[in-house]
């Protein structure tokens, strides 16, 4: 165990920082100096007109943290254990592709950071580098591997395969996302990463997706992609099959519905994640904070429930924590951090959002995510 004597650290961090945006809104608008319209427009936007959006960071505030004081929090351990690996804070980063677009470095800066503050890294299907590129440059580190289900599901089988070589610890299948979400953004910048040749990584360097190809043209290739992540057919069996091709454990990501949580335990998942995709998939869905107590309710301790969608600083995430989240994903915070510097943007985002988080687990009264899932919250 890793209890850690606890620093003040925000005075830790006025000593060491240099000018870089600190909250979300500062480093927004810092990568939309560095970024075109269109990747920009990209990362920043969601489906519709944008309610799930708002609301994944407007519901944050309905929910109230009701300190504890007098309870010694001199010393802080935030370590959580999952699937049996320990991890020295509950903070991981969610799955996010085509990182090229925001930087030539892409997943390799973000997979960097990750590794240096221990974050777990889960790697997109997606991806601009493929999933052998990101395991060579981040060796022993913790890699998850997120799937979007392939037409062609050998495709699948085969990726999971190469992730499971590669040390990945853990399968992220990511079901909302069996057909793009109407996100007008793109059609108004007539943006498509996935036509630009940016989700190449992982599937240009695939023994299976490239023997079914009639030919190796750039334009096959990306035609072929953007066939094959079309899936509207997935179903529980498609999970069946899985399991059948992995000893990994297994996550499904964008469970919403408390049902489909029981049904996923009943079905052998090993967890979920809570996630409405950052309200890119279906607008007007439920804000991710509203629905995982539901979920954290119906899972009753089974498995992990990890969480997304609208964490933007770590009051949040200990909110996510304290209303039953295993651990939390951070999102379009390291990707701005990404567009704005490149690895070391990464790292200062990562840096403020752990610090932070320390800060405000210890500010709640608690030294631990045992006593942090039992914090008291009110909503209004
Ligand atoms: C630009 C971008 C690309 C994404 N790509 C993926 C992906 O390839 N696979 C996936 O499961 N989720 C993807 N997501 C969703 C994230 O994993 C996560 O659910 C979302 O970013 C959470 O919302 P937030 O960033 O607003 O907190 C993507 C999100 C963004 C912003």
């Amino acid at each position: 165990m890793t209890n850690i004597k606890n620093n003040d650290l925000l005075l830790d961090t006025i000593s060491s920082t240099e000018n870089f945006p600190i909250n979300f809104n500062e480093l927004e608008q810092a990568a939309k100096q560095k970024l075109a319209a269109g990747p920009f427009g990209y990362i920043r936007s969601s489906a519709g007109g944008e309610e799930t959006y708002r609301k994944n960071t407007e519901s944050f505030a309905k929910y109230s943290i009701v300190p504890r004081f007098l309870t010694d929090v001199s010393v802080l351990n935030t370590e959580v254990t999952i699937f049996g690996r320990t991890y020295p804070h509950p903070l991981f980063i969610a799955p996010v592709g085509v990182n090229k677009i925001a930087h030539v470095d892409g997943e390799i800066a973000v997979a960097k950071a990750a590794a240096k503050y221990e974050f777990p890294y889960i790697q997109s299907t997606v991806s601009s580098y493929a999933i052998e590129e990101i395991a060579a440059v981040t060796e022993g580190s913790s890699k998850w591997y997120q799937l979007y289900w392939s037409q062609n599901k050998e495709i699948s089988f085969s990726m999971v395969k190469r992730a499971e070589e590669a040390g990945y610890e853990a399968i992220v299948l990511t079901v909302d996302t069996v057909m793009l979400g109407w996100r007008e953004e793109d059609i108004r910048n007539q943006f498509s990463p996935l036509k630009r040749g940016f989700a190449k990584g992982n599937y240009a360097s695939d023994p299976v997706f490239m023997a079914s190809l009639p030919d190796y043209d750039e334009d096959t290739i990306i035609n072929s992609i953007i066939e094959n992540i079309y899936h509207p057919s997935l179903n529980w069996d498609n999970i069946a099959e899985l399991k059948e091709r992995t000893s990994l454990p297994i996550l499904i990501k964008g469970i919403l519905h408390p049902d489909d949580a029981k049904l996923a335990f009943e079905k052998g998942i090993d967890g979920i994640i809570v996630s409405n995709h950052g309200g890119r998939q279906l607008d007007g869905v439920i804000a991710s904070i509203d629905a995982l107590p539901t979920i954290v309710d119906a899972v009753a301790g089974r498995i992990p429930v990890l969480f997304d969608s609208g964490i933007r600083r770590g009051s949040d995430a200990v909110k996510a924590l304290a209303l039953g989240a295993t651990a939390v994903c951070i999102g379009r915070p390291f990707l701005w951090g990404l567009a704005s510097g490149g690895q070391a943007g990464v790292e200062r985002v990562l840096e403020n959002f752990l610090q932070e988080t320390k800060v405000s687990i210890s500010l709640s009264g608690v030294r631990n995510l045992n006593e942090l899932h039992k914090l008291k919250i009110v909503k209004s």
